[in-house]
């Protein structure tokens, strides 16, 4: 369609203002291939070991195993997720300096670090991070075809008469984007960014570590 109270060569701009960031790198320059082999181990041997977290995913995670429940802070229990903690707080301080937060001397800090376990069939339905600042996940096991992180976009709500957007709009003007989940991969973004993880089609299971970072 075409405005015809402007010249061909009108000059016009728009600006894009309040974005909402998503941060996606590989965790490792090198690849993880061997540390998600351990990570694997330790996920499926804690899934064993942790009869309560079985028992709470039953319904906080129905279908698959999350240690969300109980084990929850996994950098504390294993040297793994501890190592896994310190190349993820890396990339956390470059996100942050990405998103020109002013931490006024203050650090990011992992509170939470968690294992789920997605067979096939199961959902994480729509919800955010409360009481975090920064939260994300990193892809231990992911068979192609499983799916991404589904994020939307946090003004949904104030939309009113607002149209829908073209098939092929550009993904900025998207009403939500599913970022594909990579194994070695790590996703982070603004804890209150409402986001799901759609039904796993595929028989092997996708396994994941989530995590929160707060600002103390
Ligand atoms: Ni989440």
């Amino acid at each position: 369609m075409t405005d015809e109270r402007l010249g061909d060569n009108a000059p016009m701009t728009t600006q894009t203002l309040f974005p909402t960031l998503i941060y996606k790198a590989a965790l490792a320059p090198n690849g993880a291939a061997a540390f998600n082999r351990q990570l694997l181990r330790e996920a499926a041997q804690l899934r064993i070991d942790d009869p309560a977290g079985r028992r709470w995913s039953e319904t906080g995670y129905p279908g698959g195993y999350t240690s969300y429940g109980t084990v929850s802070r996994m950098q504390t229990v294993s040297p793994t997720f501890a190592a896994l903690e310190r190349k993820l707080s890396r990339h956390v301080r470059s996100f942050a300096r990405r998103l020109d937060f002013d931490l006024e001397g203050r650090e990011l800090v992992m509170t939470d670090c968690w294992v789920n376990v997605m067979p096939q069939g199961v959902v994480h339905g729509l919800h955010l991070h409360p009481l975090s600042t920064i939260s994300g996940t990193y892809y231990v096991q992911v068979p192609k075809g499983a799916p991404g992180l589904k994020f939307e976009d946090p003004r949904l709500d104030r939309m009113m008469a607002a149209p829908p957007r073209i098939c092929d709009a550009r993904a900025s003007n998207r009403p939500w984007i599913v970022v594909p989940a990579v194994a070695g991969n790590v996703v982070l973004f603004e804890s209150w960014l409402r986001h799901e993880v759609p039904a796993n089609p595929i028989v092997t299971e996708r396994v994941s570590v989530s995590f929160n970072y707060a600002w103390f």
